[in-house]
């Protein structure tokens, strides 16, 4: 006897539920045509034009010249030069059985980061892949979550000294400790990564890791150096890692995980207490000069797993930038005596001294050699958002791309920063040069320096730009001055004489940045 003669009811009720059920799902989907369709009626809106692929439906094709150009270190050459071959700046790709718009126009950037930000979110592979590290913070959240923390931490990034020079010179005096003064060659990328590490931990927890004057590789820089990779493993592979953890290594990454938190936990729980004994106390207590940012947290929120979250989302964000970008910069430095010349003339105005907040600011031409560095090196120089909804971008639709673009709710639209800080349109026909000079007025001519829109996003823009710029550029700025008020000469030990990318989380030269420095 079947299920129907059994249970004619029930069976009834089924086929009924079903009917109801289909009806209901076309109903939305007439729905959802008939909106879509006002909606480019009312905007003009179109799709994009398809990327030349041959495979449009699992995208093999374009997963094995990403995964090529990955392995050769080209993976961003790649990307600009698809908008070349295709003769569009905003285009469809599938990658993988996954559509993706990418684009490179300033105008659709401003939409997405200021104008339109609330149709916008990170996408779920950001935030599955980050959230067992570093939990609910900035850099993980959307939406109210987000705009929680935001406005908890700007005030402190504000508040803090950002320009503490003298928080900077502590570890700068051991970077200079422990370069050779011999010329022996020297891969500064290993000393820059220990630098940002140490400035970073005593910003964030008020004592620092030190790992530039601690040999060993064990401890919170080591453990969060391979969590941090396996982060990064697993948002670029996706769900390969989570489906096969094991073959990525997952049992020691979370044992690393659990070490650094730990770690955070002792100093929150530490600046709780101080905080408790503190409000016991009169106000008469005098509060220390340092600016430790975890301070601040503790007298904003007693959620100890969400500080220990923020501090966590604050370095990641913080210490490979900066530490690839003086990567970046000394790279080019050891490679192009014409601006080390020029830098250590204007280093030299300062007479040897140790440079304050203010002076720095006055150093042009290390300010310029900085921007150079993130327009063509950018460390991040790539980023996605999805769709919340459907909507539109100003620009990118149509068979020639210059209609504004229909967007359906669920799209991830990507950007690649690298290509557009190429753009020939924006940066004239020798965009590809390393030119700081480009930035500076020139007073011979009269001719102004570049003082780019949405074409210049090294710390993205709008609603999201990052907290940590005035940070980074004077951590950046402070010891690459004391680096040259240090050594007289430098040399390049990187027979490779151009620029490589290595893309991780960050992107920074492949081979680091090898020199023989000459001591003064
Ligand atoms: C050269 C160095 C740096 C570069 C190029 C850089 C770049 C960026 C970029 C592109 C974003 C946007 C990411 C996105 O929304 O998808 C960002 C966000 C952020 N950055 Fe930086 N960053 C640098 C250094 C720092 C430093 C030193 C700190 C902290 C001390 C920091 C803190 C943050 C935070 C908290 C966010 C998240 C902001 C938000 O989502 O509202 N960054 N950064
Ligand atoms: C962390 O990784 C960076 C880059 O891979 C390396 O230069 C640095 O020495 C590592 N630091 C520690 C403490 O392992
Ligand atoms: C560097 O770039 C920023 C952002 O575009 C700009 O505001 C600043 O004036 C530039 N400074 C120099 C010296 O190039």
């Amino acid at each position: 006897m079947g299920f129907a003669d059994r249970f004619p009811h029930l069976a009834k009720a089924s086929v009924f539920l079903a009917a109801i059920l289909i009806l209901y799902t076309l109903a939305q989907k007439l729905v959802q045509f008939r909106s879509r369709a006002a909606l480019k009626q009312a905007t003009g809106a179109q799709s994009a034009r398809h990327y030349p692929q041959w495979d449009r439906v699992y995208g093999f094709d374009m997963f094995r010249d990403a995964m090529t150009a990955f392995r050769e270190h080209r993976m961003l050459r790649r990307s600009t030069e698809r908008f070349q071959i295709s003769g569009l700046s905003t285009y469809e790709i599938v990658v993988l059985g996954r559509s993706m718009v990418m684009t490179q126009e300033p105008q659709n950037l401003k939409v997405i980061q200021a104008l339109e930000h609330k149709k916008w979110g990170l996408g779920e592979r950001r935030k599955t892949s980050f959230k067992p590290l570093l939990g609910d913070g900035i850099f993980t959240n959307d939406g109210a979550d987000w705009a929680h923390s935001r406005e908890m931490l700007r005030p402190n990034f504000v508040r803090s000294q950002v320009g503490d020079v003298k928080t900077f010179e502590r570890h700068v005096a051991h970077l200079l400790s422990k370069l050779p003064k011999d010329g022996s060659t020297v891969n500064l990328a290993d000393y820059f990564f220990r630098l940002t590490m140490d400035s970073a931990t005593e910003f964030l927890f008020g004592e620092s890791t030190d790992s530039l004057t601690r040999d060993s590789e064990e401890g919170f820089a080591a453990a969060f150096n391979r969590s941090q990779e396996f982060i990064a493993m697993r948002a670029r592979f996706g769900f390969w890692v989570r489906w096969f953890p094991f073959l990525f290594g997952e049992s020691d990454s979370t044992k690393d995980q659990e070490f650094v938190h730990k770690f955070v936990d002792y100093y929150v729980e530490k600046g709780c207490a101080k905080r408790d004994q503190m409000r016991g106390q009169k106000q008469s207590e005098e509060k220390s000069d340092r600016y430790i940012f975890i301070d601040e947290l503790v007298s904003q929120t007693n959620d100890r797993t969400r500080i220990r979250s923020e501090l966590l989302n604050i370095l990641l964000a913080g210490r490979d930038t900066t530490a690839s970008l003086l990567t970046n910069v000394w790279w080019t430095l050891s490679k192009r005596p014409d601006l080390w010349a020029k830098i250590q003339a204007e280093v030299a105005t300062l007479d040897g001294a140790h440079p304050t907040f203010e002076q720095l600011k006055e150093l042009k031409f290390v300010r310029a050699l900085l921007n150079e560095s993130l327009r063509l090196y950018p460390v991040v120089p790539q980023n996605s958002r999805q769709a919340q909804e459907d909507t539109t971008l100003p620009v990118g639709g149509g068979p020639d791309g210059t209609s504004p673009l229909f967007v359906p709710k669920g799209q991830v639209v990507g950007w690649t920063v690298y290509g557009m800080h190429r753009r020939q349109d924006f940066y004239g026909a020798d965009a590809e040069e390393f030119r700081p000079e480009r930035w500076l007025d020139d007073p011979a001519t009269g001719k102004k320096g570049l003082r780019p829109g949405w074409e210049y996003l090294p710390f993205n823009g709008g609603a999201r730009i990052c907290l940590g710029q005035q940070f980074a550029l004077t951590e950046a700025s402070y010891t690459t001055v004391r680096l040259c008020q240090a050594f007289s000469g430098i040399e390049s030990r990187d027979p490779v004489d151009v620029w490589q990318e290595s893309i991780a989380l960050t992107c920074v030269n492949l081979e680091g940045a090898k020199v023989g420095l000459t001591a003064r």
